[in-house]
């Protein structure tokens, strides 16, 4: 089976994707500089997969190191390309910081690996920004980025697809994630977020076992059912399993395109006040959480139209919000117990 580099592949996505790549079957290595992930997940991932993997701890930043990096792995035929910085707000404050990570990396690999290539990139449904028209499909208009994170997220769309249309040995696709949460089945790996997470269900699991207050719901009303603001929440699990499809696709040359874009969630939405109300169901804990201001830069309403996932990908989110409660936390309690 082909060998595939996993960036970012100590991260929250990157870990479950390497677990799913390597149930399918494919050989794995793992680069990242460990700037917002922890080595102890190669020994989690080994827990779980019976396997250590291969992992080299490179900042995609430096060209050097990626080009001999790439030169030292002829046989990897596929990269899927999760590392980068992904904090909304920090990038506002750091704008050149995210810049710098965000472009630099991504061309790094594409000079490095100027051969036959299969690319499979992490996009974001924050490039849509607030859609005319729900749920939101692949044709929708990209919108001028709310935050620089956004913006490094179409920029390199845009640096992805003008590659691919001089350079026919390369296919990539390009996975529109909408809202990642939960964790693995066996509680082992899951979202480690850097200081006060900023995204709902981590704060929902920190608020839940103690180690923050009450969770602010920021705005009740929003032209919504219940006044809270709506996303397409999908498991970590069926976003990782999504990636496998995506490099199957490739390798099998299945793309009539060689650039291609997927947006990969469930299809439904949710309010903030109705992940509170499964977090409850699902875990039986009773939530803190008040009602406050709206955050500055929140849409009101995103759920995407997953037709051509379904379609062309084969792919299908399985996981309902249950599960992604559920998981979301045992893995609360699981680092909570088991701090790296
Ligand atoms: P994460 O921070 O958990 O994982 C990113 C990994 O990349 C980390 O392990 C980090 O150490 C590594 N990394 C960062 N810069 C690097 C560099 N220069 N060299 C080597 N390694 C580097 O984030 P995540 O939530 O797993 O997100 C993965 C990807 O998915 C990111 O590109 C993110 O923008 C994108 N994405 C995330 C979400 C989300 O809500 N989590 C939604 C849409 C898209
Ligand atoms: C979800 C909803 C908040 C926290 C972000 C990035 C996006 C992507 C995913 C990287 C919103 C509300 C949140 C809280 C709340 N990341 N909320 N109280 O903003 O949809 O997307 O993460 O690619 O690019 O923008 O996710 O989890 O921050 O918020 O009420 O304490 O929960 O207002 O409506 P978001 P989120």
């Amino acid at each position: 089976m082909a060998k595939i580099l996993v960036t970012g592949g100590t991260g929250y996505i990157g870990s479950h994707t390497v677990v799913e790549l390597h149930n399918a079957g494919y050989e794995v290595v793992i680069v990242d500089n460990l700037s917002n992930s922890h080595i102890k997940i190669l020994t989690q991932l080994h827990a779980i997969t019976g396997k250590w993997f291969d992992f080299q701890e490179i900042d995609l930043q430096e060209e050097k190191a990626v080009q001999d990096f790439a030169d030292a792995n002829p046989d990897v035929t596929g990269i899927i390309h999760f590392a980068a910085s992904k904090a909304v707000g920090e990038s506002v404050e750091k704008p050149l910081k995210y810049y710098k990570n965000n472009f630099y990396g991504l061309i790094n690999l594409l000079t490095a690996f100027n051969r036959k290539l299969n690319f499979v990139f992490s996009s974001s449904c924050t490039v849509y920004g607030q859609p005319d028209s729900l749920p939101v499909t692949e044709a929708a208009p990209v919108k001028k980025a709310e935050s620089p994170y956004g913006n490094t997220k179409q920029i390199a769309e845009e640096i992805l697809a003008e590659t691919a249309a001089v350079t026919p040995d390369l296919n990539i696709i390009a996975l529109r994630y909408f809202n990642p949460v939960g964790a693995h089945e066996t509680a082992l790996i899951g979202e480690l977020p850097n200081g006060v997470p900023a995204n709902l269900v981590p704060f929902i699991t920190q608020s839940a076992i103690g180690k923050r207050g009450p969770i602010t719901v920021y705005g009740d009303d929003y032209e919504t059912p219940d006044g809270s603001a709506i996303r397409d929440y999908i498991h970590v699990v069926d976003l990782a399993k999504a990636h496998v499809a995506a490099i199957k696709r490739l390798e099998e040359g299945k793309s009539e395109l060689n650039y291609d874009v997927f947006n990969i969630g469930t299809g439904t939405g949710s309010s903030v006040l109705e992940i509170i109300a499964a977090f409850e169901k699902s875990t039986g804990e009773t939530l803190d959480y008040k009602i406050g201001p709206r955050r500055a830069g929140d849409i009101v309403q995103i759920y995407g139209d997953v037709t051509k996932s379904n379609q062309e990908l084969g792919w299908k989110a399985a996981l309902d919000l249950n599960e992604m409660m559920r998981s979301a936390w045992e893995w609360e309690k699981y680092i909570k117990a088991n701090p790296f």
